[in-house]
């Protein structure tokens, strides 16, 4: 089977091209991603001298290219990964997710159509559900009530992805998952910068009160639910992939804390994020019904093993913080404890 990977020099994506190319020798892969702030050759190191696998440093939202790679290649499915995928980026700078999300996988939607590739995996996510009020669970047919550039993006495509199942008959399959970790991920999402502040005894910042609760899925259980779906998926159907672990983030933290040997002195609370979902929750039940598939690795084991990982590469880490990182860091944060020291200090605190 050969496979037209997008987005994966990224976290998941490269996780996923990892775990194919190791687990299954009739696999070839050709792997687009355009190498932003997120895309990291790096994360290709363990499959440098496989020969089943090629990447390609393109742009999806190019349609020339697109349709000229998978007219060459001729791949039996796409798994689409590539996204701009950060939701507090998405508030700061919303016009590259735009292009991305949704021009990107129009793009690719069309190329896969014109060159009639025979199955089409998008990629999205739990955060299009919106905040779920408890104890509700979101299942396939729950209504999409985004609330951030990002998720309203990711829902759109969604959306897009299915109107060519319904219109043209393309045979695209959408997975939601939930919350991942694990190894290789950028350090601006909540564990791995989490993680990473902990092992630097950084001071650790937590958005509002911390109640805000995520389901959490290691990022193999997320590929291995991909794989799923890709073999034995039903076309037109949207299958959750959920962790079934829900925590707030500060239970996370503090985990965190715990584990590195550090101490809860180093919690901030800062500033909320604007339009902060409370709550995600998803009900995993038809993708367990219809493939088999259930997450493997429990959340401690998963959180251990993704500490190691991090404290045995701190050279990754300095290197992708390196380049825009400090940029975007200092716009995400510097004002949100600027603004939160103002609120203490009227308080008199
Ligand atoms: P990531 O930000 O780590 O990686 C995104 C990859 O896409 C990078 O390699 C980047 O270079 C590439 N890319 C971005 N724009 C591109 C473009 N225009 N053309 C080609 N390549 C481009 O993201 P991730 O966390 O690995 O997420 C992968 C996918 O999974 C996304 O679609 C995301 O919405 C979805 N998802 C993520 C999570 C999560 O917790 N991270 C959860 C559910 C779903
Ligand atoms: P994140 O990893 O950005 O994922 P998402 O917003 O897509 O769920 O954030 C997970 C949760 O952690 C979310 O409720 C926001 C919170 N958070 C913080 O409290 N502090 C931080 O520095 C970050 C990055 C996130």
């Amino acid at each position: 089977m050969k496979l037209a990977v997008t987005g994966g020099a990224g976290f998941i994506g490269s996780a996923f091209v990892r775990l194919a190319l190791a687990e299954d020798s009739s696999v070839q892969i050709v792997n687009i991603d355009k190498l932003t702030y997120a895309g990291n050759l790096e994360n290709l190191d363990p499959v440098r001298q496989e020969p089943r696998h090629r990447f390609i440093n393109a742009d999806i939202c190019d349609s020339e290219r697109m349709q000229v790679i998978f007219a060459e290649e001729r791949p039996d499915a796409v798994v689409h990964f590539a996204a701009e995928s950060h939701v507090d980026r998405s508030i700061l700078s919303p016009a590259p997710v735009f292009e991305t999300n949704l021009r990107g996988t129009f793009t690719l939607l069309e190329a896969a159509r014109t060159q009639r590739v025979p199955r089409f995996v998008h990629v999205s996510t739990d955060e299009v559900y919106g905040s779920i009020n408890a104890p509700l669970e979101a299942d396939e047919d729950f209504p999409l009530n985004p609330s951030s550039p990002y998720s309203a993006t990711k829902a759109g495509s969604d959306l897009l992805a299915r109107s060519y199942f319904s219109t043209y008959r393309l045979p695209v399959i959408v997975t939601r998952a939930s919350n991942n970790y694990g190894p290789y991920q950028f350090p601006e999402k909540l564990i791995p910068l989490m993680i990473a502040h902990a092992l630097e005894d950084r001071p650790l910042p937590v958005y509002g009160d911390g109640m805000q609760v995520r389901d959490w899925l290691y990022v193999d259980d997320h590929c291995r639910g991909i794989q799923a779906v890709l073999r034995r998926g039903r076309e037109g159907e949207i299958y959750n992939i959920g962790g079934s672990r829900s925590l707030p983030n500060l239970a996370v933290v503090r985990e965190i804390l715990r584990i590195t040997g550090k101490p809860e002195s180093l919690i901030r609370f800062v500033e909320d994020r604007p339009g902060h979902d409370r709550r995600y929750a998803l009900s995993s039940e038809k993708i367990h019904r219809e493939t088999g598939w259930r997450p493997a690795v429990g959340f401690e084991q998963g959180l251990e093993q993704t500490i190691a990982w991090y404290r045995d590469n701190p050279g990754w880490v300095a290197r992708v913080r390196s380049g825009e990182y400090s940029t975007y860091y200092s716009r995400n944060y510097e004002n949100r404890e600027a603004e939160l020291r103002t609120v203490i200090d009227a308080r008199g605190d």
